[in-house]
Protein backbone atom coordinates (compact mmCIF):
# COMPACT_ATOMS: atom_id res chain seq x y z
CA UNK A 1 0.00 0.00 0.00
CA UNK A 2 2.88 2.90 0.98
CA UNK A 3 6.05 2.77 -0.83
CA UNK A 4 9.40 2.39 0.90
CA UNK A 5 9.96 6.00 0.84
CA UNK A 6 6.52 6.49 2.98
CA UNK A 7 7.36 3.74 5.53
CA UNK A 8 11.24 5.30 5.72
CA UNK A 9 9.58 8.66 6.72
CA UNK A 10 6.80 6.78 8.93
CA UNK A 11 9.71 4.72 10.69
CA UNK A 12 12.02 7.58 10.81
CA UNK A 13 10.75 11.01 10.90
CA UNK A 14 12.84 13.87 10.23
CA UNK A 15 12.54 17.35 12.24
CA UNK A 16 9.93 15.91 14.86
CA UNK A 17 9.41 18.12 17.76
CA UNK A 18 8.91 21.35 19.19
CA UNK A 19 10.67 24.83 18.39
CA UNK A 20 11.07 26.80 21.37
CA UNK A 21 11.82 29.74 19.84
CA UNK A 22 10.03 29.56 17.02
CA UNK A 23 8.86 32.07 15.03
CA UNK A 24 5.91 30.83 13.36
CA UNK A 25 3.34 28.34 14.60
CA UNK A 26 0.80 26.43 12.24
CA UNK A 27 -1.73 24.21 13.74
CA UNK A 28 -4.16 22.58 11.05
CA UNK A 29 -6.67 19.53 11.00
CA UNK A 30 -8.73 17.18 8.89
CA UNK A 31 -12.57 17.50 10.77
CA UNK A 32 -13.03 13.80 8.84
CA UNK A 33 -10.80 12.01 10.07
CA UNK A 34 -9.51 14.00 13.27
CA UNK A 35 -5.63 14.10 12.55
CA UNK A 36 -3.71 17.12 13.90
CA UNK A 37 -0.94 18.66 12.42
CA UNK A 38 1.81 21.25 14.14
CA UNK A 39 4.54 23.40 12.26
CA UNK A 40 7.04 25.27 14.04
CA UNK A 41 9.06 27.76 11.55
CA UNK A 42 12.30 29.84 12.86
CA UNK A 43 12.28 32.45 10.14
CA UNK A 44 15.06 34.32 9.78
CA UNK A 45 15.76 37.32 7.16
CA UNK A 46 13.16 35.57 5.37
CA UNK A 47 14.45 32.16 5.26
CA UNK A 48 13.29 29.00 7.77
CA UNK A 49 16.65 28.55 9.30
CA UNK A 50 14.72 25.78 11.73
CA UNK A 51 11.52 23.75 11.42
CA UNK A 52 9.73 21.11 13.51
CA UNK A 53 6.86 19.50 14.01
CA UNK A 54 4.08 17.27 15.65
CA UNK A 55 1.88 15.57 14.01
CA UNK A 56 -1.41 13.09 16.05
CA UNK A 57 -2.36 11.32 13.00
CA UNK A 58 -1.93 8.67 10.67
CA UNK A 59 1.08 7.05 9.24
CA UNK A 60 0.81 8.72 5.77
CA UNK A 61 0.44 12.25 8.02
CA UNK A 62 3.42 11.57 9.57
CA UNK A 63 5.31 10.74 6.34
CA UNK A 64 4.22 13.82 4.45
CA UNK A 65 4.61 16.04 7.52
CA UNK A 66 8.55 14.63 7.78
CA UNK A 67 9.30 15.53 3.73
CA UNK A 68 7.89 19.01 4.14
CA UNK A 69 10.26 19.65 6.66
CA UNK A 70 12.70 18.53 4.92
CA UNK A 71 11.69 20.52 1.62
CA UNK A 72 11.38 23.94 3.40
CA UNK A 73 14.17 23.79 5.25
CA UNK A 74 16.64 26.42 4.25
CA UNK A 75 14.58 27.94 2.14
CA UNK A 76 13.11 31.37 1.21
CA UNK A 77 9.31 32.14 2.56
CA UNK A 78 8.18 32.64 -1.02
CA UNK A 79 9.70 28.67 -1.80
CA UNK A 80 7.91 27.34 1.54
CA UNK A 81 4.59 29.11 -0.02
CA UNK A 82 4.66 27.09 -3.30
CA UNK A 83 5.00 23.80 -1.91
CA UNK A 84 2.35 22.30 -2.95
CA UNK A 85 0.42 18.96 -1.91
CA UNK A 86 1.35 17.46 -5.18
CA UNK A 87 5.05 17.87 -4.78
CA UNK A 88 5.10 16.18 -1.24
CA UNK A 89 3.60 13.01 -2.56
CA UNK A 90 5.69 12.81 -5.65
CA UNK A 91 8.62 13.40 -3.13
CA UNK A 92 7.37 10.00 -1.18
CA UNK A 93 7.10 8.34 -4.53
CA UNK A 94 3.05 8.76 -4.60
CA UNK A 95 0.98 7.73 -2.01
CA UNK A 96 -2.50 5.91 -2.02
CA UNK A 97 -5.64 7.45 -3.50
CA UNK A 98 -7.23 7.17 -0.04
CA UNK A 99 -4.09 9.28 1.51
CA UNK A 100 -3.60 12.16 -0.93
CA UNK A 101 -5.95 14.45 1.91
CA UNK A 102 -3.13 13.47 4.59
CA UNK A 103 -0.38 15.48 1.97
CA UNK A 104 -3.06 18.69 1.82
CA UNK A 105 -2.36 18.98 5.54
CA UNK A 106 0.97 18.88 5.42
CA UNK A 107 1.04 21.84 2.96
CA UNK A 108 -1.73 23.42 5.25
CA UNK A 109 0.51 23.36 8.10
CA UNK A 110 3.56 24.90 6.52
CA UNK A 111 0.75 27.74 5.00
CA UNK A 112 -0.65 27.99 8.51
CA UNK A 113 2.75 28.37 10.35
CA UNK A 114 4.27 31.07 7.80
CA UNK A 115 0.57 32.65 8.05
CA UNK A 116 1.38 33.07 11.94
CA UNK A 117 4.86 34.50 10.85
CA UNK A 118 3.47 37.31 9.24
CA UNK A 119 0.46 37.91 11.80
CA UNK A 120 3.30 38.11 14.55
CA UNK A 121 5.16 40.62 11.91
CA UNK A 122 1.69 42.87 12.57
CA UNK A 123 1.49 41.72 7.90
CA UNK A 124 -1.67 40.66 6.79
CA UNK A 125 -1.27 36.80 5.64
CA UNK A 126 -3.99 37.07 3.04
CA UNK A 127 -2.01 39.02 1.17
CA UNK A 128 0.42 36.78 0.51
CA UNK A 129 -1.57 33.45 1.47
CA UNK A 130 -4.43 32.20 -0.54
CA UNK A 131 -7.50 31.89 2.20
CA UNK A 132 -5.20 34.01 4.63
CA UNK A 133 -3.49 30.76 5.99
CA UNK A 134 -6.37 29.57 8.22
CA UNK A 135 -4.34 28.13 11.29
CA UNK A 136 -7.83 26.02 11.86
CA UNK A 137 -8.66 25.15 8.23
CA UNK A 138 -11.61 22.29 7.92
CA UNK A 139 -10.85 19.56 5.29
CA UNK A 140 -10.09 21.13 2.17
CA UNK A 141 -10.49 18.77 -0.87
CA UNK A 142 -6.78 18.66 -2.90
CA UNK A 143 -8.94 18.10 -6.41
CA UNK A 144 -8.16 14.69 -6.59
CA UNK A 145 -12.10 14.20 -7.14
CA UNK A 146 -14.12 12.09 -4.45
CA UNK A 147 -10.78 9.99 -3.39
CA UNK A 148 -10.00 12.76 -1.45
CA UNK A 149 -10.47 12.47 2.01
FE1 LIG B 1 -6.14 11.93 8.19
FE2 LIG B 1 -4.07 10.81 7.15
S1 LIG B 1 -5.96 9.85 7.61
S2 LIG B 1 -4.29 12.87 7.75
Amino acid sequence: MYTDKVMEHFANPQNVGELPDANGVGEVGNAKCGDIMKMYLKIENGIITDVKFKTFGCGAAIATSSVSTELIKGKSIEDALALSNKTVVEKLGGLPDVKLHCSVLAEQAVKAAIADYYKRQGIDPALFIAGGGDSHAEHHCCGEGDNCG
